[in-house]
């Protein structure tokens, strides 16, 4: 995403894989409604994005503590949101300012991503096969991602690396979002029910498994897309290696463990309804469970700190437990 005048040109993310289509949003409300409704989404893009619709505020000349309150309140549990609107109030008092410090804090996501990238890489040798939930790739932290980071890397230097995408009921952010971005990467993948991954892993075809994070308190529980808990007592149990891949602005250090984590939930109808294309290639969404019946949809889960292997950010590779020791403020 970036700025153009005053207008923030995003990619209209629920239209993807089917079309590639950018999307102008003119105020900071837009950019607020496009966060919320999840046109963007995924954490670190959410936290630039949010960034640049503080730097709108500015450039509109509104009352920026209802700006930014309009702004925060959009998706509770990422904890990049925060962050990065704190960062533009602190630090930008013009408008120029606030535009320069949000395009600061998305040049330093595509930063932090690449030592993700980096440091990530020596677990994935070549004839890793791995499996991945949600999406955390190029269209979740800006042009890079977490989770898929160094996978991308490994690719792209030879190496022979296989992933096992699980779909992501309700929204389906891995079969409609990570595959494409593994399809453009030409990353060899699979897209698997959510529920085959137990399948796999017992059968001995998954290595390691990678996620990314929403928030990450500071015992070193996880919040992540809902399913992610499951996927890592699976792996805990079938003696898997499980991984987050995060940038340190994901960390809160505020949240003393999960238990604090606020997790977001959102309407039921993105369970009820599933959009995709037609074999005519019309576009629209499918209504699967029956009329009147009602549905629970929290939108992330915490996968509690004895299940992770590592958490690796732009500053290493550390163990759940010694987040403490190496974040303190
Ligand atoms: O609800 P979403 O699609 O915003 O959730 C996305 C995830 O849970 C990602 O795994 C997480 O944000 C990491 S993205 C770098």
């Amino acid at each position: 995403m970036w700025m153009n005048g005053r207008d923030v040109v995003v990619i209209n993310q629920p239209l993807l894989p089917h079309r590639f289509e950018l999307l102008r949003l003119k105020n900071h409300r837009e950019t607020a409604h496009a966060i919320k409704t999840m046109i963007i989404r995924g954490a670190g893009t959410i936290g630039a994005t949010a960034a640049y619709g503080m730097a709108q505020a500015y450039l509109e000349d509104v009352d920026l503590d209802r700006a930014y309150r309009t702004l925060v309140e959009t998706r509770p549990t990422a904890a990049d949101l925060k962050h990065a609107l704190d960062r533009v109030r602190a630090r930008a008092t013009t408008a120029k300012e606030a535009v320069a410090e949000a395009e600061a804090i998305a040049d330093e996501y595509v930063d932090r991503a690449k030592e993700i990238a980096r440091l990530g890489l020596p677990l994935f040798p070549s004839g890793s096969r791995v499996l991945t939930h949600c999406n955390a790739g190029w269209l979740a932290l800006v042009d890079w991602g977490s989770a898929p980071a160094p996978i991308y890397l490994a690719h792209r230097k030879g190496r022979k690396v296989f992933v096992w995408v699980d779909e992501t009921r309700p929204r389906n952010q891995g079969a409609n979002l990570t595959s494409w971005e593994f399809l453009q990467e030409g990353v060899p993948h699979k897209i698997i029910a959510d529920n085959a991954g137990g399948f796999y892993m017992r059968r001995g075809e998954v290595d390691l498994c990678i996620v990314g994070a929403d928030r990450i308190a500071a015992n070193g529980d996880v919040a992540n897309k809902i399913g992610t808990y499951q996927k890592a007592v699976l792996a805990r149990e079938n003696g898997i290696p499980f991984y987050v891949a995060a940038p340190s602005s994901t960390i809160d250090m505020k949240c003393r463990s999960g238990d604090d984590i606020p997790i977001e939930e959102r309407d039921e109808d993105e369970v009820h309804y599933i959009s995709g294309q037609t074999n005519g290639k019309k576009s629209g969404r499918v209504l699967v469970s029956p009329r009147g019946a009602s549905a629970g949809n929290p939108a992330f889960d915490v996968t509690p700190a004895k299940y992770i292997t590592g958490i690796i950010t732009e500053r290493g590779i550390v163990k759940p437990g010694e987040l403490r020791k190496q974040f303190r403020k």
